[in-house]
């Protein structure tokens, strides 16, 4: 069995050692690795441990979700938690930031947490690959791919695009780059197909043909959005809850927003901090089809805990979509790129971008509302799909010049010659 380490330099503070074997997964539990409840809560406190990360642990639940059912009996440890939070300087409006952007590098957002949860039951079942679907720069399937291959699993994506771009070559912006990197079998559909047959269909038709090649596929759904995946974000709010008790973060929060494209972290947030201490109002905006639709489908997933709750009563959802999914109008971008001139932090265009932007709107139509609530937004992360917005994005930043040199400057050697 291969067996080596190295060290790699995250975005957090801290500094993480990744364990590479052959099969992480097969690793026999041992000491280290099987918990008791509250020795899973202390590890909260610490950052991952060699022995950890990569590694399946035993899941226990926090108290207040142990009614919930089912209960994931497994979880990979995958990303970079807990994840920091900070205080967001926006514009006139003091706010803090969940960076769930930083929950890992290629793995980076929120899909880590859910995956966390999948691909455990995933190898519980045996399965030699993973097949999901999703956009053409789906951040989903970016993570899973990546995931899939830490563990030594094959990864199919099936990307819906343009019914123009369905035959060429899908190209290498943004998420495209890293699934291919890793190795990702890439299935294209169109939007219309995409349609026309949907989600479900068209992972099981893949999946039958895997099957039939001798393949153990395990589908995941769109988002990693379905009751075992909304575990990651129960499990993000026990991090929280755990961060204010420990003093890492000094305040409660009234409200937590979010952005949502398929429900399940806005299902995760609101179930865990109702069933919780935490009790902060949870307010998601969503990046496509309509607040109704997700309100049916965030119940469907609550259902599937047996969480006894409506999703109406638990969750507030807004209208974030503008022109569409994953399509951005110039305000959109321009709102983008005035938050990252302004505050450091970069939202994406299809997601946080979207979300941040629709609860500005809010506060600035209903200041009343919002008036001296303490305020935690969730950076769900996306960053690469900013790159598929290059063209658009092109008028709004600025600032270059080619630099003014004569003839007469004197050579003087600097650090290293670089040519
Ligand atoms: C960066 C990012 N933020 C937010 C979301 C929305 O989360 P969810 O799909 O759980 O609603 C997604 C995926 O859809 C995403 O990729």
């Amino acid at each position: 069995m291969l067996n080596c380490s190295l060290i790699i330099n995250r975005l957090t503070p801290t500094s993480q050692t990744l364990l590479i074997t052959h099969k992480p997964h097969l690793l026999p539990p041992n000491q280290s690795t099987v918990r008791s409840m509250s020795s899973s809560i202390q590890h909260q406190q610490q950052v991952q441990s060699v022995s950890e990360f990569l590694t399946l642990i035993p899941y226990n639940p926090p108290s207040w979700a142990s009614k919930l059912n089912p209960i994931p009996s497994k979880k990979f440890n995958l990303g970079t938690f807990p994840t920091p939070v900070h205080r967001w300087n926006l514009p006139n409006l003091p706010k803090d930031c969940e960076r769930d952007d930083l929950s890992g590098m290629q793995l980076s957002g929120n899909k880590v947490r859910k995956l966390e949860f999948l691909l455990a039951d995933a190898v519980a079942q045996g399965a030699d690959c993973i097949i999901t679907i999703g956009g053409i720069q789906s951040n989903h399937c970016r993570a899973t791919a990546v995931a899939a291959k830490y563990l030594n699993l094959d990864c199919f994506l099936i990307l819906r695009t343009s019914k123009l771009l369905v035959d060429e070559d899908p190209g290498l912006t943004g998420n495209l780059l890293v699934e291919r990197l890793v190795g990702a079998h890439i299935d294209l559909v169109s939007k219309e197909e995409y349609s026309r047959i949907g989600s479900l269909t068209l992972t099981n038709l893949l999946k039958e043909k895997l099957i039939k090649e001798g393949r153990k596929p395990y589908v995941i759904p769109v988002g990693g959005s379905n009751s075992l995946g909304t575990w990651g974000y129960i499990e993000a709010i026990r991090e929280i809850e755990h961060q204010s008790g420990n003093g890492t973060i000094k305040k409660s929060f009234d409200d937590i927003i979010s952005a949502c494209g398929s429900g399940g972290t806005v299902a995760g947030l609101a179930i865990a901090s109702w069933l919780s201490e935490l009790k902060a109002k949870v307010t998601a905006f969503c990046v496509c089809d309509d607040p109704d639709y997700f309100y049916d489908y965030v119940q469907g997933l609550l259902d599937g805990l047996e969480a006894g709750v409506k999703s109406r009563d638990i969750v507030k959802i807004e209208n974030a979509k503008g022109r569409g999914y994953a399509m951005s109008t110039a305000e959109e971008l321009k709102f983008v790129k005035e938050i990252a001139e302004t505050t450091g932090v970069i939202l994406d265009p299809v997601y946080s971008g979207k979300a941040a932007y629709g609860m500005m709107k809010d506060m600035a139509q209903h200041p009343t509302k919002w008036e001296g609530r303490k305020i935690l937004f969730i950076h769900t992360g996306g960053l690469l799909g900013l790159y598929d917005k290059n063209d658009e994005m092109a008028s709004l930043v600025g600032k270059w010049r080619r630099m003014e040199l004569n003839e007469s400057i004197p050579r003087v050697d600097g650090t290293g010659k670089m040519f």
